[in-house]
């Protein structure tokens, strides 16, 4: 089913919006070396809490992971690029941290992911600053493709050229998608695509735009824990992804801190 929220629900989605990026945004802040991903996954409990937020990961369980998630935050470190499962692991300078975080607020859900070097220093490993830059400009390259008409194939299309522009394998069994009152919702964005194909898209239509890459293979292995994605080769990955809205005019970015 494809949503498309009236001007009531788009208010909700603003504020849902925000709430996911100031969340992410402590989050970075806090993340620094020694920081333990199980305290991560409390803050984030607690932030959701105090927000009077759902979480939409702990109860989630699609056919893609094993039973219910149980964590409120998806965190994912070097080899690992999705579905990150919290576990008792210290983080340390250097290591490419992915944090991704679905709530709903009001009803309405939004979903952010951020890709950044604990300790900060993206030149450290100018492997990772280059994998964290391509997913942030193939994210802005189909947040520009995106608006009333445009189709879906149109922003698969200016992502995938982003991303194997710059001459990374293309995954396509993990992409992005709509949200709304749900947060994994039709339509499907693929990060690689035709221009002018799929669904047209129309004002009030939100979608999570997410494009990820791995280093030097686009073949994913499933940790033990049933959830988290790996990269089979162990080369480290990233992943970059924003809420938006479809407006009259063009698109607005929803996870963005105030
Ligand atoms: N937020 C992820 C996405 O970007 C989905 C995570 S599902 C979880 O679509 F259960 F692993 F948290
Ligand atoms: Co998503």
């Amino acid at each position: 089913m494809i949503e498309i929220l009236n001007p009531t629900e788009l208010a909700r989605a603003r504020e849902s919006g925000a709430l996911v990026a100031g969340i992410l945004h402590t989050l970075r802040d806090r993340a620094t070396a020694g920081t333990n991903l199980l305290d991560i996954d409390r803050w984030t409990r607690e932030m959701i809490a105090a927000a009077g937020a759902q979480s939409c990961y702990v109860d989630y369980a699609p056919s893609f992971g094993r039973g219910p998630f149980g964590h409120y935050i998806c965190t994912a470190v070097n080899d690992a690029v999705l579905h990150g499962m919290p576990y008792d692991y210290r983080l340390a300078d250097g290591d490419l941290l992915t944090l991704d975080l679905a709530v709903s607020l009001d009803g309405i859900a939004a979903d952010s992911a951020i890709s950044f070097v604990v300790g900060g220093d993206r030149a450290a490993d100018a492997g990772s600053g280059a994998l964290i830059e391509v997913t942030e400009r193939a994210l802005a390259a189909g947040i520009a493709a995106a608006g009333p008409g445009a189709r879906i194939g149109d922003l698969s299309h200016a992502i995938g050229t982003v991303l194997g522009g710059a001459g990374y394998p293309i995954n396509t069994e993990f992409g992005g998608h709509g949200i709304g009152s749900t947060m994994h919702q039709d339509p499907h964005v693929a990060n690689t695509g035709r221009p002018g194909r799929g669904y047209r898209l129309r004002p009030g239509l939100l979608l999570a735009l997410e494009p990820w890459v791995m280093a030097d293979t686009d073949e994913l292995v499933t940790d033990a824990d049933g959830w988290t994605l790996r990269s089979v080769t162990g080369c480290r990955t990233a992943h970059s992804e924003h809420t938006i809205a479809i407006t009259d005019d063009g698109a607005e970015i929803l996870t963005l801190p105030r």
